[in-house]
Order: C-alpha cells, then sequence, then structure tokens
C-alpha cells in the first residue's frame, strides 16, 4: 500500500528506456565467471550481474520462469535474452511498470502482466523457476508471499530470492523459508557484495540521473536509488542492514 504510488510516481515521472533496473546491483565473488555482457547492456552491469549471479545458480534454459518485483522489467529482459528460458513472464503490483515493460522488452514468449505478489494470479504448478531480486521488503505479508511461490511452482522447482533486511528482521525472514515447505539449497550474506557495487557504480549512476531524471527529482532519486553516502549505502557498509541471497527446491 505505501509502496505502490512511490514506483507508479517513480515510473511515470522517468519514462526513459534507459532506465531499466532499479536494484543496488552486485560485484562478483572471487571464483565467479567474469560475465560478458552485449555493448548495449554494458552500463547496467551491476544490476545485471545481481540478477545473473542469482540466476545461474539453476538450469533455465528452456525453463518456465516467473519473475515476481520485475519493476522496469530489465532483469526478466536479461534473464530472457542471455538464459534462454521457454518463457519468462514479469510480474508487478505496478501497472505503470507493467506497461513500460511490455512496451519496451516484450518478445515472444517474453511478457509482464500486473499482481500482486501476495496472491500471484497464475495457476497451481505452473512454474519451474521463481525469482525475486530486491522486491520481498516491500510486501505486506512475506510468508503469504512464499506460500504463492509453492503453491505456482511444480514439484522440484526452484525458487531463488535476493534482498535486505534489518539485522533483526533477517533471523523473521530466514524461520519464514526455512517453514515454507521448500528446501533450502543455499544461503549467502551478499552485503559486501552490493556495497562494492554501489562504490563501483557510482560514477555512472550519478552521470545517468544527470542525464535522465528531472533537476527536481534527482536528489530523491540520488538517495532511492542508493550512491554514495546515501543511507542505505551507509547502512549497508555498517552492516545495520543486511544482503542475502538464498536457493530453495520445492
Ligand atoms: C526495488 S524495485 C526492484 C525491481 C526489479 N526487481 C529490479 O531489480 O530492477 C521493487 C519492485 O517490487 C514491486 N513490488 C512491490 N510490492 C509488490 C507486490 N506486493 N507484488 C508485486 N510487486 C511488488 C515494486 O512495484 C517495484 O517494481
Amino acid at each position: 500500500m505505501v509502496w505502490k504510488p512511490i514506483y507508479e510516481f517513480t515510473i511515470q515521472t522517468l519514462p526513459s528506456k534507459e532506465l531499466k533496473f532499479m536494484n543496488y546491483g552486485y560485484v562478483p565473488n572471487e571464483g565467479e565467471l567474469p560475465l560478458t555482457l552485449l555493448p548495449e547492456d554494458e552500463l547496467d552491469r551491476y544490476c545485471i550481474q545481481l540478477y545473473h549471479f542469482l540466476a545461474i545458480r539453476t538450469e533455465i534454459k528452456e525453463k518456465s520462469v516467473l519473475e515476481v518485483g520485475s519493476g522496469r522489467g530489465g532483469g526478466s529482459s536479461y534473464i530472457y535474452r542471455y538464459l534462454h528460458p521457454a518463457s519468462m513472464t514479469g510480474l508487478d503490483l505496478a501497472g505503470h511498470a507493467v506497461t513500460f515493460a511490455n512496451n519496451n522488452w516484450a518478445y515472444d514468449a517474453l511478457h509482464y502482466v500486473e499482481g500482486n505478489a501476495e496472491a500471484i494470479p497464475l495457476p497451481d504448478q505452473s512454474m519451474d523457476v521463481v525469482i525475486n531480486v530486491e522486491s520481498s521488503h516491500a510486501y505486506g505479508s512475506f510468508s503469504k508471499f512464499v506460500s504463492e511461490v509453492y503453491r505456482v511452482l511444480r514439484p522440484g522447482g526452484i525458487f531463488l530470492i535476493t534482498d535486505m533486511r534489518l539485522p533483526e528482521d533477517l533471523n523473521v525472514m530466514q524461520s519464514q523459508l526455512a517453514q515454507s515447505g521448500m528446501e533450502i539449497l543455499e544461503e549467502e550474506d551478499i552485503t559486501d557484495n552490493v556495497v562494492q557495487a554501489i562504490d563501483q557504480d557510482e560514477e555512472n549512476k550519478r552521470s545517468r540521473i544527470k542525464a535522465f531524471v528531472p533537476r527536481w527529482f534527482q536528489s530523491a532519486i540520488s538517495e532511492f536509488s542508493g550512491v554514495k553516502e546515501s543511507a542505505i549505502h551507509r547502512h549497508m557498509r555498517d552492516r545495520k542492514r543486511l544482503y542475502y541471497r538464498w536457493m530453495l527446491r520445492k
């Protein structure tokens, strides 16, 4: 209820096709193979890396994949273009985000639908993989979302999720995942990777804000998008907010 109007307003106010993502990004661990991107995707490298190094933990090729909280659509588009699922559906609560994504990135078996993570408008056991990137902190009931993921996944299906929490809320999230009926296959603290991404993407982020955001909105968007020394950057750097990723199997 709080987030929907914020995202609707942000997307309406920033109609540029150049802005495809709304996450803080990720710098890979040593041992994670460097990601080769097409030149047109280079400016989104850090945001894409948050998706890529989560998605490749499981087989995506030829699978039916759902992204919940697809935002401006860049993540689902990346997965569709590079990892070749049989079908890719992006779902978001913000109708303007869905329209923006469909207008810009929908293609063959990639499309975006409006809907709530807590009442996913899809049939039972219709998906092989559900992915969720930096969105679940906005949900009214995380456990309702997780039960919806369980419902739409086929047996053996994979749930990939990454997001941040206050340290005191992380335990709750962990126990809700543990009680989801799905098996937790991997859990990793990636807070440092996200902080490094904010550090390394600073110049690019600031120059894009200058180029694509109206002047009156630049300072709010700088804070929202997590530039260096924004509250979110400081909190993660000081470990007052932790960013994790998980892989679960139904
Ligand atoms: C921080 S953005 C991340 C978007 C995208 N995953 C990315 O990384 O670019 C969070 C998104 O979650 C969406 N969202 C928030 N609450 C939702 C809900 N209950 N159901 C579906 N989407 C929701 C918002 O509209 C927004 O687009």
